[in-house]
């Protein structure tokens, strides 16, 4: 496994494109597979997860070529056009490929496997065989139902009313996807709202859509069209840069063509309450999405804050580049409500509990959550990423500003979503 070295950083300026958006590449190819006629792809992301992606709805018999990098091409074959696959579908370290096509897959009649790497296999999978079975899916999983590898028998679906017992967008896109399948009108309510994409391209595609407060319903048996996606730069993605020029003094970044959809941006919220001064500029919209230059620069200071309920679902994947945050904010961050990150590509509350504690935090750990203690100054030594590209990144970040030499052990798993990282980071630095 690849091992890199950080040191202190002097300050971090220019001008930076992340990479697309993840959650929308994965989305473009499984619905364009599931449209009629031809459908192009512009920025698709090429890391690992979206790759996972592609390569089942290859072995789903759907021809998606790539015309030039990045630009993808995709021979949509309707709602019925999928065939059964040859073989047992490989979703690597992807939850939101096995998750998402998990529905879709329940609706086709034939018997597909779904599996993955030992960090996926361990990923609970009870929540979308829950309101799946509910639909007359017959799916059956490793230990009771709960883990990968996955066995579905494509049956008739029936339309259901779920309420999720968790905010998940992952949970919501499956059901949605079955509820394409079902006889009917299929809503599914969330506690709290989670990202959208599903809701936009699926509507964009001509699905009958609606979404009311916390509550999306989907008809079933349309006639979804190809449609071309552009997909714009991942907030994700851009986090570790957003923190980056905050952190590291004598920094002025311009992070380019974002997507700034409101249900994947609470970190900006969280980040405005904690004193940072942040510029939006040049909005516009690309593919049905909001996108944007966001403009950052050094902080001088940063509050502590207490970060819980609703607005969690919209910074998820951002709570471990926000603990490193916090670790430099005056006073005690408390962050709750919180306890699917135990449940990601790590266990990220642990994670983040350990690795800070290894660069002189004081942490608190919580079933649902973390404290931070802010104003410390970091040293640098041997750190783990667990395997997970996001705590491999926010650990990077933090060497950035630690005394010292940071090692961190297993870095390449930042392939998953952001293949070249490490160089772009050091393209920025003065
Ligand atoms: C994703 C949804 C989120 C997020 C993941 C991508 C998606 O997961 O953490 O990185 O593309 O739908 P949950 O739905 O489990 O919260």
């Amino acid at each position: 496994m690849k091992t890199v070295e950080l040191t202190k950083s002097k300050g971090l300026r220019g001008e930076v494109s992340p990479p697309p958006d993840k959650s929308i590449s994965h989305r473009s190819i499984m619905f364009a597979s599931m449209a009629e006629g031809k459908s192009i792809v512009r920025n698709f992301l090429r890391a690992e997860d979206p790759l996972s992606t592609i390569r089942a709805f290859r072995t789903l018999g759907i021809p998606i070529t790539e015309v030039a990098t990045g630009e993808i091409t995709i021979e949509g074959k309707g709602l019925n056009g999928l065939t059964e696959p040859f073989d047992v579908i490989d979703c690597g370290n992807s939850g939101t490929t096995i998750r998402l096509i998990s529905g879709l897959l329940a609706g086709n009649p034939f018997l597909s496997i779904l599996t993955g790497d030992d960090s996926l296999k361990q990923r609970p999978m009870a929540r979308v065989i829950n309101p799946l079975k509910q639909m007359g899916a017959l799916i059956s999983a490793r230990g009771g139902d709960k883990y990968p590898p996955l066995a579905i028998k494509g049956s008739a679906l029936k339309a259901i009313d779920y309420t999720m017992p968790i905010a998940s967008a992952q949970v919501k896109s499956c059901v949605i996807m079955a509820g394409l399948y079902a006889d009917g009108t299929t809503t599914i309510t969330e506690p709290q709202r989670s990202r959208d994409h599903t809701e936009r391209m699926l509507s964009a595609m001509g699905a009958g859509i609606k979404v009311q407060d916390l509550s999306v319903s989907v008809k079933g048996n349309p006639k979804l069209h190809a449609v071309d996606v552009t997909v714009p730069a991942d907030f994700s993605s851009a986090a570790f840069f957003i923190a980056g020029a905050l952190l590291v003094p004598n920094s002025e970044i311009v992070i380019k063509d974002v997507g700034i959809n409101q249900t994947r941006t609470g970190l900006l919220n969280v980040l405005a309450d904690m004193g940072a001064s942040i510029k939006i500029e040049n909005m516009r919209e690309i593919s049905g999405e909001p996108i944007a230059d966001i403009i950052c620069s050094s902080a001088e200071r940063l509050k502590a804050v207490k970060i819980a309920g609703d607005i969690v679902p919209s910074l998820i994947d951002e709570f471990p580049i926000l603990c490193i945050l916090a670790s430099q904010a005056d006073g005690v961050t408390e962050i709750r409500g919180a306890q699917e990150l135990r449940v990601k590509e790590s266990d990220r509350i642990k994670a983040m509990a350990i690795e800070l504690a290894k660069l002189g935090v004081e942490v608190r750990e919580y079933p649902d959550g973390i404290d931070i203690n802010g104003n410390t100054n970091l040293k640098g030594g041997p750190v783990e990423s667990y395997g997970d590209h996001r705590i491999a990144m926010s650990l990077s970040i933090a060497a950035l500003i630690a005394q010292g030499t940071t090692v961190l052990n297993n870095a390449s798993c930042a392939d998953i979503s952001f293949p070249g990282f490490y160089e772009k980071l050091k393209g920025l630095e003065t």
